[in-house]
C-alpha cells in the first residue's frame, strides 16, 4: 500500500476552501433528475449536462474532486479530450462511485446491503488507469421501528471496510459514506444514536481490515431529524449536534469529513456546514461533496435553455462561491439572492 500516495490524495481532497462535487448518479437515478427538468435521458444528454458542468469556469476555486459514474470516466469533456484528462488538466481529482448499489438484505425486509466487491480488484486497477485517485461506496441505513437492525449495521460496515481495504491497495483514496437517512419521523436524538453506532461499527470493521485511516475520507449525514419529524433543528443545533458526533466518533487521524446533503436545500447544507467551521478548531477539516446541494439548481436552469450555458455556469459559479465561503466560515444568508 502507497500510503504516502493516499495520504496526499486525500489531503489534497480537502485542501483549502475546496470539496468535492458527487456527478457519480447512477444511470437510474440521473434518469430521474434529467426528466424532472424536462430533458429526456439518454447516454449523451447526461454526457452533455455534465461536460457542461465541468467547464464552469471558475469551478476548480471550489471544487478539488468529482466523482463520477462508470459511464461517465469513459466519456468525453467539451473539448474533446477524456473527462478525466480534463479534470486533471483543470487541477481536479477525478473519482469514481465504485458500488453497485444497494440491494435487499437477506432475512431483513425493507433494509439495505451495498453491493459491488466482486471483481473490484480490477476494476479499481482500471480506474486508476483511466486516472482515478479515489472512489466512493455508499452504503444506506433506514430508521424505522425496529430499524436499522444489527444485521444491516454490520453487513454494510464489514462491506465499507472491505472496500476501502482495496482500493488502498490499488492508489485509490476511499470514501467511506455510511448515509442514515432523512426519511422517517425520528427525532435528531435518534439520528445521532444510530449515526453513532453505525460509525462504531465502521472504525472497527476497518481495524479489522487494516484500513489506513490517514488515507482515507469519512463522507456521513449530518445530525438531523427526520424529513417527517414534527420539530424541525435551528442550524445551530444541527451544527452542534453534528460536531459532537464527529468529535467522539470518528478517529482524528481522518484527514477530512465530506459531508452528503441528503436531500437537505442547497442553502440548509451550506448554512450548516459554514456553522460548523465556525465552531472549531476541529480535528480534521470539515467540507463536502454534495450531489444535489450543488447541482439542483444548476441542473433546472441548464435544462431551460441547454443553448446558453453561461446561465447554468453563473448558477453552478453562486453555489460552488457559496460552499467555499462556508469552508471557512464566512457565508452567510445575506449573499443568497
Ligand atoms: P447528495 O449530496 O445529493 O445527498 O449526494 C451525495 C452523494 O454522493 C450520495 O451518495
Amino acid at each position: 500500500m502507497d500510503t504516502a500516495l493516499l495520504e496526499s490524495t486525500a489531503n489534497f481532497l480537502v485542501g483549502p476552501g475546496r470539496g468535492i462535487l458527487a456527478a457519480d448518479e447512477s444511470n437510474g437515478t440521473m434518469t430521474k433528475r434529467l426528466e424532472a427538468v424536462g430533458v429526456e435521458s439518454s447516454s449523451e444528454t447526461r454526457r452533455e449536462y455534465r461536460a457542461n458542468l465541468f467547464a464552469m469556469p471558475t469551478m476548480a476555486k471550489a471544487i478539488s474532486g468529482v466523482i463520477l459514474y462508470d459511464e461517465t470516466i469513459r466519456q468525453n469533456a467539451v473539448d474533446g479530450t477524456s473527462i478525466p484528462d480534463y479534470l486533471h488538466a483543470r487541477d481536479i481529482m477525478p473519482g469514481i462511485k465504485v458500488d453497485t448499489g444497494a440491494k435487499p438484505l437477506a432475512c431483513n425486509d425493507g433494509e439495505t446491503v451495498t453491493e459491488g466487491l466482486d471483481g473490484l480488484r480490477d476494476r479499481c486497477m482500471e480506474y486508476f488507469q483511466m486516472g482515478a485517485r479515489f472512489a466512493k461506496w455508499r452504503a444506506v441505513i433506514r430508521i424505522d421501528d425496529g430499524m436499522p437492525s444489527d444485521a444491516c449495521i454490520s453487513t454494510n460496515a464489514h462491506a465499507l471496510a472491505r472496500y476501502a481495504a482495496i482500493c488502498q491497495e490499488q492508489g485509490l483514496v476511499p470514501i467511506i459514506e455510511p448515509e442514515v437517512l432523512m426519511e422517517g419521523n425520528h427525532d435528531a436524538q435518534r439520528c445521532f444514536d444510530i449515526t453513532a453506532t453505525v460509525l462504531d461499527a465502521t472504525w472497527e470493521a476497518c481495524a479489522v481490515q487494516g484500513v489506513h485511516l490517514p488515507g482515507a475520507l469519512l463522507k456521513p449525514n449530518m445530525i438531523l431529524p427526520g424529513k417527517a419529524h414534527a420539530v424541525r433543528s435551528d442550524v445551530d443545533t444541527c451544527a452542534r449536534m453534528t460536531i459532537d458526533l464527529l468529535h467522539n466518533h470518528v478517529p482524528h487521524e481522518i484527514p477530512g469529513v465530506v459531508f452528503l446533503s441528503g436531500g437537505q436545500t442547497e442553502v440548509e447544507a451550506t448554512a450548516h456546514l459554514n456553522a460548523m467551521n465556525n465552531m472549531g478548531p476541529h480535528p480534521f477539516q470539515l467540507s463536502y461533496s454534495y450531489g444535489r446541494a450543488l447541482q439542483s439548481s444548476t441542473l433546472k436552469t441548464w435544462a431551460k435553455n441547454r443553448d446558453n450555458v453561461g446561465e447554468a455556469h453563473e448558477v453552478f459559479a453562486h453555489r460552488c462561491e457559496m460552499a467555499h465561503l462556508a469552508r471557512s466560515g464566512s457565508w452567510s444568508t445575506d449573499l443568497e439572492v
